[in-house]
């Protein structure tokens, strides 16, 4: 059977309804998008989020626990278990069994910016991007433990090129050309609300990136699993793009994840109220589990133990350890597992009668994404470990207010001042604790408060607090 008689059958035959006016190469095109479709597994989702009547995942709330995690303690070098993790992940790191892994498929739409989002510039003096300050980090990793710890950067077909182009012409911000490696994840095909496949233009359908989830098989698809597999690669450090005060390599975090036989660990920072669009760490029949904020009912939200401390307080902020024996065995072509996807209605740009294309005023169809925190309850062990805002959390989220790139350059000085003061070196600050004049300090003198004391008392800088402040 044909590509085109094969979406008749499923019903979504309208797909090549102006096939005779395309040119050969737009046919090629439109035949290679329909290509990457599994009809079956469209119709299913069609079935379940379109014509079911219960469109959302259920949930047994009734039943859904807190997880536990391991608490960070007041201070880190007198607490043996947590020194012991140091160890286990700085031995783990130096033998070459760490990589890194971004993923840097989405669309910085709610951020209003229209390049690939790692291209946005963010540090608060050299306007380092997002991919620049992450590139340093893996750059003083690789130096501090001497291993090639390799950078694996997930993109989606909406930015690949543009994410490899803007490497290039940066010369890879001084990492080795091979050592960072670009894959594209998955997308879907997008339906309206009758579950018919929507086209963008006469011959292009309507698809989008298939969720951060998507990582597992693409990861597998593009053979990067092979690839660490035969470099020896156990592990991977997971995190999200629109992060810049992530530590990209964590040795506490690494080894926690080690000594504890976690399959896939997650760190998590106590929710600083109820609201905050940050998904929950739960529990629910023995398995670990992320509910969305979204999703979570606000009862369970706002509900507090005796000392009034919200009871679902761990908020999950995307950063991740994963065995890379556990993505092969659940995103191997002969894994039974498959993540669930969840959906998201959107306005899709589309043909109008006259076939011309355009974007709709009200939302007009539905995408489907994958969520990588849905593999959690795959893993035998799921680890998952407190951390503080300071030290890894200050997200690009929103052009404006929270999460934006205003309130993430002052997460970032608000660490370098806090890093200094530590030494004495005490900047005047405002209301809100962000230093007057600006300050950044490059990864390549420090890039976690333990780097910073080491290099501290390896060269001093001079610092003059009179004015702005760069240390590299
Ligand atoms: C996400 C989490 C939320 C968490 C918060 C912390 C989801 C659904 N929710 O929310 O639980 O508390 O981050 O910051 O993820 N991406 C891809 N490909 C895709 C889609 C996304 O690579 O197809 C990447 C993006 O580039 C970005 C990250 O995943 O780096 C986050 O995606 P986003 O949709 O912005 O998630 P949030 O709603 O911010």
């Amino acid at each position: 059977m044909d590509t085109k008689e094969l979406f008749e059958k499923h019903g979504q035959g309208h797909v090549f309804k102006y096939w005779d006016e395309l040119g050969s190469k737009e046919q090629a095109s439109l035949l290679e998008q329909a290509g990457e479709i599994d009809l079956g597994e469209l119709d299913e989702l069609v079935d379940t989020f379109v014509k079911g009547s219960e469109a959302k995942e259920v949930v047994d709330f009734a039943n859904l626990k807190p997880a536990p995690y391991e608490k960070i303690p007041e201070d880190l070098s007198e607490d043996s278990s947590w020194q012991e993790a140091k160890t286990k992940g700085e031995s783990a790191l130096r033998d070459g069994k760490v990589a890194a892994f971004t993923v840097a498929g989405g669309q910085g739409t709610r951020l209003g910016y229209n390049g690939p989002k790692g291209t946005f510039p963010i540090s608060p003096i050299k306007s380092k991007t997002l991919f620049q300050l992450f590139a340093e980090k893996v750059g003083a990793a690789r130096v501090l433990y001497g291993a090639e710890i390799p950078w694996f950067i997930m993109t989606s077909h909406v930015n690949h090129d543009a994410t490899v182009s803007f490497f290039e012409e940066n010369a890879y911000f001084g990492l080795a050309e091979g050592s960072v490696k670009f894959f594209k994840q998955g997308r879907m095909a997008a339906v309206d609300f009758d579950g018919k496949i929507i086209l963008e233009g006469k011959g292009t359908i309507a698809m989008s990136p298939d969720g951060h989830g998507g990582a597992l098989r693409a990861l597998e698809r593009s053979g990067a699993i092979a690839e660490m597999k035969s470099k020896g690669i156990e592990i991977l450090s997971y995190f999200q793009v629109d992060n810049p005060l992530v530590q990209v390599i964590d040795p506490y975090f690494i080894g926690f994840h080690i000594k504890s036989g976690s399959a896939m660990s997650s760190k998590m920072l106590p929710k600083a109220y109820e609201a905050e669009k940050l998904g929950h760490f739960c529990e629910l029949d023995g398995k670990q589990i992320v509910v969305e904020y979204s999703d979570m009912p606000e009862e369970l939200t706002a509900l507090r133990d005796e000392e009034g401390k919200l009871k679902f307080i761990a908020g999950s902020i995307a950063i991740h350890i994963m065995d890379v024996a556990f993505i092969d065995k659940i995103a191997s072509a002969e894994s039974s597992v498959q993540l669930p996807f969840h959906k998201a209605v959107k306005k899709i740009a589309c043909l109008n009668e006259g076939g011309e294309t355009v974007k709709p005023s009200d939302a007009n169809g539905i995408k489907f994404e994958m969520f990588v925190f849905d593999a959690l309850p795959f893993a035998d062990r799921a680890l998952v470990m407190e951390t503080t805002r300071l030290n890894d959390f200050s997200p690009v989220k929103n052009a404006e207010g929270v999460d934006s790139p205003e309130s993430s350059r002052a997460d970032q000085q608000k660490l370098y001042a806090n890093w200094l003061a530590s030494k004495g070196v005490e900047l005047e600050v405002d209301e809100s604790g962000v230093p007057v004049k600006n300050i950044e300090i490059a990864a390549s003198f420090a890039y976690s408060s333990e780097t910073f004391d080491a290099k501290w008392a390896e060269s001093t800088p001079d610092v003059d607090i009179a004015g702005e402040i760069y240390i590299s």
